[in-house]
């Protein structure tokens, strides 16, 4: 048994600390190796707009930007982030509404508003990667995230509108 707990301290603290830059600040964390990113968002840096809902990469309620590329931080170890630029839902806490923030407002594209953050961030990576996307590539982008509300209509006239520039 002592042999097995060497081996697990060992890997613990393989990435005892790390920086990382989270909504522009630079970040200094010391956490597990086996924290996930979700968790260190929401529980250990108090930033709840990352949702949990899979767990499994499948429902892209937990999407944040990594490097600009949309990515599930169920699924993402908080290690993986040394180095990178992460961006969540309250990075966009500007003075005024993001657009698409906006958007999903003016057009009531929320209920609950669980799916929400995770949507915005999804549209978010595409719209840094280019600038005019179609309709159809900003479809695909969301096609990872799961809305089980709204009934997707709201969300398609964000989609129509934001491809109408
Ligand atoms: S909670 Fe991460 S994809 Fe569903
Ligand atoms: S608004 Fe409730 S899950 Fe999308």
């Amino acid at each position: 048994m002592s042999g097995t707990k060497t081996e697990l301290s060992s890997v613990e603290t393989r990435h005892p600390s790390f920086v990382f830059s989270l909504n522009g600040v630079e970040t200094k964390i010391q956490t597990a190796s086996s924290r996930r990113l979700v968790d260190l968002l929401r529980t250990d840096l108090d930033l709840p707009g990352t949702k949990i809902g899979c767990e499994i990469g499948r429902c892209g309620a937990c999407m944040v930007l990594i490097d600009g590329k949309p990515s599930n931080s169920c699924l993402t170890m908080a290690y993986q982030c040394e180095g990178k630029d992460v961006e969540t839902i309250e990075g966009m806490n500007g003075e005024s509404l993001d657009p698409v923030q906006k958007l999903f407002l003016e057009e009531g594209a929320l209920q609950c508003g669980y799916c929400t953050p995770g949507m915005v961030m999804s549209l978010k990576g595409l719209l840094k990667e280019k600038e005019k996307p179609t309709y159809e590539e900003m479809k695909e982008s969301i096609s990872g995230n799961i809305c089980r509300c709204t009934g997707y209509g709201g969300i398609n006239r964000v989609l129509r509108k934001l491809s109408e520039g």
